[in-house]
């Protein structure tokens, strides 16, 4: 190989062919992986980070950034703090994985990202009760079912449910191990459920690490449209992560993490103080309260699929 390359046209040439080698040269480097899968896997992602690398003709010094960028989001990460999910959510990957992991089926409920807020093991509510637990917030009254494809109910459905207070934190945000704002119940015979929570509030996703950082660079909020998280379980069915979302949400189209869909947005209705609660609950003097319904659909699959994801 030689470096006497006359003029600048031959020079362009001869950078493009060295670069295009090297490619070459990675790519054979990952050929005898034995699982053809994981080459499948590291071939392209060779391929798309040297087009990415050549398309913005990246610098060293942005190159030194990036490290420094995943090596502080590496140092923030622990078992309560996962900032990588949080890259990925704020890139839209969250939700590009979920929408072709949980692809349409008929009429069944459309799934959104786990957020890093959900607990195992939250408390039991029976039906009608409050799964606040003295959060603050307006109470909700919170009514659905859970059915089949094919219109049955879905007895014996495990229905997780949490959401963040009015002041925007989740109970697992407080420092005194308060369980609040979080419950399962399971659902009965007939398919429906009813439970009080709170009206669902905006609130930031966390933003004092890096992905904060960039997304002060790039001028964009932290702030996530109102929601009700749900997670629903049942054998036979593919596990539904999803929330509900409130109509008339003015961050409805600047949700952080990119995950409202259409089909998710309900009517909250809002009922002053003093209107009669429908299960006859003696609210506090001057509590409005408001009331959603979530008809849940469940598809057939695999149960547990999604529920290890912690972000
Ligand atoms: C949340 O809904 O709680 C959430 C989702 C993604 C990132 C951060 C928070
Ligand atoms: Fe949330």
């Amino acid at each position: 190989m030689t470096n006497d390359v006359s003029t600048p046209g031959d020079q362009a040439a001869e950078q493009n062919r060295r670069e295009e080698q090297l490619i070459q040269r990675v790519l054979a480097s990952f050929e005898a992986t034995p699982n053809p899968r994981l080459r499948q896997l590291v071939q392209a992602l060779t391929k798309h980070l040297h087009a990415f690398m050549r398309e913005v003709r990246l610098t060293e010094h942005e190159w030194n950034g990036a490290i420094r960028f995943l090596s502080d989001a590496g140092h923030i990460t622990d078992d309560k703090r996962q900032e990588f999910v949080l890259l990925s959510d704020v890139f839209g990957a969250s939700m590009q994985m979920i929408s072709m992991n949980n692809p349409l089926h008929g009429n069944a409920t459309e799934a959104t990202v786990l957020g890093p807020f959900f607990v195992n093991d939250a408390p039991e509510i029976r039906m009608g009760e409050d799964m606040s637990f003295g959060a603050a917030g307006e109470p909700c009254w919170i009514t659905g079912s859970v059915f089949d494809v094919a219109g049955n109910p879905v007895p014996g459905a495990r229905i997780e449910v949490w959401e963040a207070d009015e002041d925007g934190f989740y109970d697992v945000q407080y420092r005194d191990d308060r369980t609040a704002a979080r419950a399962h119940l399971i659902v009965p015979e007939d398919g429906e459920f009813r439970f009080w929570g709170l009206t669902p509030t905006p609130y930031p996703i966390p933003h004092d690490g890096p992905v904060g950082k960039l997304l002060e660079l790039v001028e964009r909020s932290p702030l996530r449209a109102s929601h009700l998280h749900f997670l629903v379980e049942a054998p036979g069915y593919r596990t539904l992560i999803t929330h509900i979302f409130v109509k008339g949400d003015e961050l409805l189209t600047s949700d952080a993490v990119f995950g409202v869909q259409d089909s998710l947005i309900k009517e909250f209705t809002q009922h002053a103080a003093g209107s009669p609660t429908p299960d006859g609950r003696v609210l506090p003097d001057g509590a409005t309260w408001s009331d959603v319904r979530f008809d849940i659909v469940l598809a057939p699959g695999e149960s547990g699929g999604q529920r290890l994801t912690m972000s």
